[in-house]
Parts: structure tokens; C-alpha cells; sequence
């Protein structure tokens, strides 16, 4: 498979985080249709693997938060996560809201023409699998989708495994704090950008980044003053909780 294009992924001015930000259940098709209702045309999501090695959307190692089973993430089945109310935590209007496994999503993006960047969140101690299984499920659920889904990961034996899988598929490395290493991690990786804490950047790191041809990507920006410096800075993409933190356009 030839190697991915540079810019292969459009980073649109805003992403909505975690499917539709904090206006409904993160991680649900609920929250994407929010994003969606917002003209979001882009969506981060955390991805990772059931006992039986279904992709799954869930931020947290548990089930507690956000929904109303209990128990670690990485001894369920997806039969056992499908059975979860996921929305119900987020007011009554979204009980009965499914947990969805990345098939479902990419069927809701594919169909509303809306972007995705996955985030690999691993279980504790599958990083390798999970970068693995995450990028061939993505590779297939996209396969001839006029654009494709974006990796991304703050675990690099997540994303080393998902290039060794997939390398088609544009990646980006997820960092709070940008190490001093970034170049030879970015080049390594082959990536096409470089996602990280807002609060961690500084103006001339976002200029090397982007004189470097990288795409460059912060979060989690809810403050309209943040969002408007770091696009002065060169930032390409505000990833948001707030949909209504600038107009969604390009
Ligand atoms: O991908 C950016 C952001 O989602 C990373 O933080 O904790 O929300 O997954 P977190
Ligand atoms: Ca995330």
C-alpha cells in the first residue's frame, strides 16, 4: 500500500470534541449529530478494544462515568457494551443512547460526509494491539471514502503499530507537552501532524512546527481569546468542547 500523502486529512478550523462537545454524551452518535446540528464538518473520538477486540468508542479505562455499568472497559465484550446506557448519565433526553463501536460512527460520518479523527486509547497494556486493530478496522470501514480518517495517539507503540498496519493512513502524534524530540518522533511516525495541550504552546514552537510542513492541532480550546491567538499563531485546528466557540467554517 503506498505511503499516505502529506495533508491527506483537511483540518478544518474546529473539531468537535469527543463527538459534539459538551452538549451531549461524549463518545455517542447522539454527540455527533450534535456536532452536526452545530455544521461541524470534523469530530474527535476515542477508540479502543473489548474483551473480544470489537473497536469501541470510550475515553476512560472504566465504564463508571459514562455510563451505567460499572467495571473495567477491557473485561467486557461488545455484546456486554452494547446492553450500556451511555447518554442517560447526560440528562434524560439522551437515555437509552447506545455505545457505539467505530463501525457505527464511521457509518454516521460516511454518510454525513463529516471527518473523523480517531484517538487510540488503549487499555492498559494493549497499546500495540490496539494500534494495530484500530488502523485495519479504519482502513476497511473508509475503504474508498473520498477522505479518510485521521490517527492519532499519545502512545507511540500505539502508533508505530497502526503505521506498520495501515501506513495509508494519515497520523498524527497527541502530546500534552511538546517533547524536545518532536522532529525525529514526527519524522519516524511519518505523520502528518502534530496534536497538542494549548496551554503548552508557545508562538515560536508553533512556527518551527509549521515551517517543519507539519499540521498542527490544539485542544482542548473553549475560550474564544485562546482560539483567536492560536489561529494568529499558524494553528490549523481548535479542537473544542464548545461548539459555539467561532463559526464552524472551512
Ligand atoms: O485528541 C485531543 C484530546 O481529545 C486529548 O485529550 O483526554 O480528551 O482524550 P482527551
Ligand atoms: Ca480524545
Amino acid at each position: 500500500m503506498p505511503q499516505h500523502p502529506k495533508q491527506a486529512w483537511p483540518y478544518p478550523e474546529v473539531v468537535a470534541h469527543r463527538g459534539g462537545g459538551t452538549l451531549a454524551p461524549e463518545n455517542t452518535v447522539a454527540g455527533f449529530r450534535e456536532g452536526m446540528r452545530y455544521g461541524y464538518r470534523a469530530a474527535e473520538c476515542d477508540v479502543k478494544l473489548s474483551a473480544d477486540n470489537v473497536c469501541f468508542l470510550l475515553h476512560d479505562d472504566t465504564v463508571d462515568r459514562t455510563s451505567n455499568g460499572k467495571g473495567a472497559a477491557r473485561a467486557k465484550t461488545m455484546a456486554e457494551l452494547s446492553q450500556l446506557d451511555a447518554g442517560g448519565w447526560k440528562g434524560g433526553a439522551f437515555a437509552g443512547e447506545a455505545l457505539p463501536t467505530l463501525a457505527n460512527v464511521a457509518a454516521y460520518c460516511l454518510a454525513q460526509r463529516m471527518l473523523l479523527n480517531i484517538e487510540i486509547k488503549p487499555c492498559p497494556g494493549r497499546f500495540e494491539e490496539t494500534g494495530r486493530l484500530v488502523a485495519q478496522e479504519a482502513a476497511r470501514l473508509w475503504a474508498g471514502a473520498s477522505a479518510p480518517p485521521l490517527l492519532s495517539s499519545f502512545e507511540i507503540d500505539a502508533l508505530r503499530a497502526a503505521q506498520a498496519a495501515e501506513p495509508a493512513l494519515p497520523r498524527a502524534f497527541l502530546c500534552e507537552e511538546i517533547p524536545a524530540n518532536w522532529r525525529a518522533i514526527l519524522a519516524e511516525l511519518d505523520c502528518v501532524a502534530l496534536h497538542c495541550d494549548h496551554k503548552t504552546l508557545t508562538e515560536e514552537l508553533a512556527r518551527d512546527i509549521k515551517a517543519a510542513g507539519y499540521q498542527l492541532l490544539c485542544y482542548t480550546v473553549n475560550d474564544p481569546a485562546d482560539a483567536r491567538r492560536l489561529l494568529a499563531w499558524g494553528v490549523d485546528s481548535l479542537c473544542t468542547d464548545r461548539l459555539d466557540l467561532l463559526p464552524a467554517r472551512g
